[in-house]
């Protein structure tokens, strides 16, 4: 599945309008703030910024800021999670701290969270409605911030997390931000709660079937599509659906398999690559996809009280979501 044409195009406007924002000195601190922005990204949170506030009947060219600032604000979270997560590669090219070094990873995390609330005061909108934008902004980093620890507490702990628990966890520190690029966006367009609501709920739903599909392909993804190495969620611990699943239904000498991977520092690439084929003859990625769908029908449903050709990109952005596989 690929991504839409009109992903693609909303994707070259934000750059354009990041690229002009992240400039200045020292240059390599802002080299290394826009180092991930260079290299890829979907932009699939400011898309949803700018079809959140059409559907609701508002221009995209009031949205910008926000849909700028929370890209932002999702590479500075990129830039910390791979420090924690201890990944060297993302979009193909090796990450902010492997490339610049720990202090100048942390400053452009920082740079680009700041960054993001100083662009969203320059919104051509109503001081009520731009508090409004920053307050549910910082909320949904406090929200990312206690979704990430307590991922890094679940993979410390032995005790293998209930569902329940792990969609608690990928609530917060992926679906927030989600959740708050359609609040954001919808805030652009209007003022009615209900209309905020719905599509905050979108974003939500959205936002969960994200990280499950995430999840899935973070474990059985192939690496020349996702350019990230297969089985790192495996080899750190991480108890991400796919792999809590995995264990819960894997028997005998296939759950030995996985077990011996699992949170393995040491473990050699060919022992990581054997379990997680095993992984994918026990049929765990249709059962994961099944969680995801179920999750983007609920998206779905919230927006069931608009119409037209607005509403059908978000769809097909949900499916999208669903499918793909980077
Ligand atoms: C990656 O998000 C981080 C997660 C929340 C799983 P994206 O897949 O949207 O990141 P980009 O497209 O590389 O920016
Ligand atoms: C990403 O979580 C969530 C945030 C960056 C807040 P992951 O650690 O699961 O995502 P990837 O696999 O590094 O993109
Ligand atoms: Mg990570
Ligand atoms: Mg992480």
């Amino acid at each position: 599945m690929k991504k839409t044409k009109q992903i693609e195009k909303n994707a070259k406007i934000v750059n354009r309008h990041l690229n002009l924002k992240l400039k200045g000195n020292p240059k390599k601190l802002y080299d290394a703030a826009g180092h991930l922005i260079v290299h890829g990204g979907k932009r699939l949170r400011p898309y949803m910024v700018f079809q959140s506030c059409k559907i609701l009947g508002g221009r995209s060219s009031k949205a910008m800021p926000a849909a700028s600032a929370v890209e932002m604000i999702h590479n500075f979270t990129l830039v910390h999670d791979d420090i924690m997560d201890n990944d060297e590669v993302r979009h193909g090219v090796p990450t902010v701290h492997k490339k610049f070094g720990m202090p100048l990873a942390i400053l452009a995390g920082d740079v680009l969270f700041s960054k993001a609330y100083q662009v969203i005061t320059q919104s051509k909108l109503s001081s009520d409605a731009i508090t409004e934008l920053v307050s549910r902004l910082a909320k949904a980093c406090v929200d990312v911030c206690e979704g990430q620890l307590l991922d890094i507490k679940m993979a410390d702990e032995k005790r293998i997390p209930t569902q329940a628990e792990y969609i608690n966890m990928i609530s917060k520190k992926t679906a927030a931000l989600f959740d708050v690029s359609c609040a954001m966006g919808a805030i652009c367009a209007t003022r009615k709660n209900k209309d905020i609501r719905n599509l905050s709920t979108f974003g939500k739903n959205l936002g969960i079937a994200f990280q499950i599909t995430d999840d899935l392909i973070g474990v059985m993804g192939d690496p020349k599509i996702t350019k990230k190495p297969v089985g790192n969620d495996l080899r750190e611990g991480k108890k991400s659906l796919p792999i809590l699943m995995a264990i819960k239904s894997s028997k005998g000498k296939d759950k030995k398999t996985i077990l011996n991977a699992f949170g393995n520092s040491k473990i050699t690439r060919k022992d990581l690559n054997k379990a997680v084929e095993v992984i994918r003859s026990i049929g765990i990625e249709e059962k994961v996809r099944r969680q995801a769908l179920s999750y983007a029908s609920k998206a779905e449903k919230s927006l069931e009280t608009y119409s037209g050709p607005n509403k059908r990109e978000l769809i097909v952005l949900l499916d999208f979501v669903v499918k793909r596989s980077v």
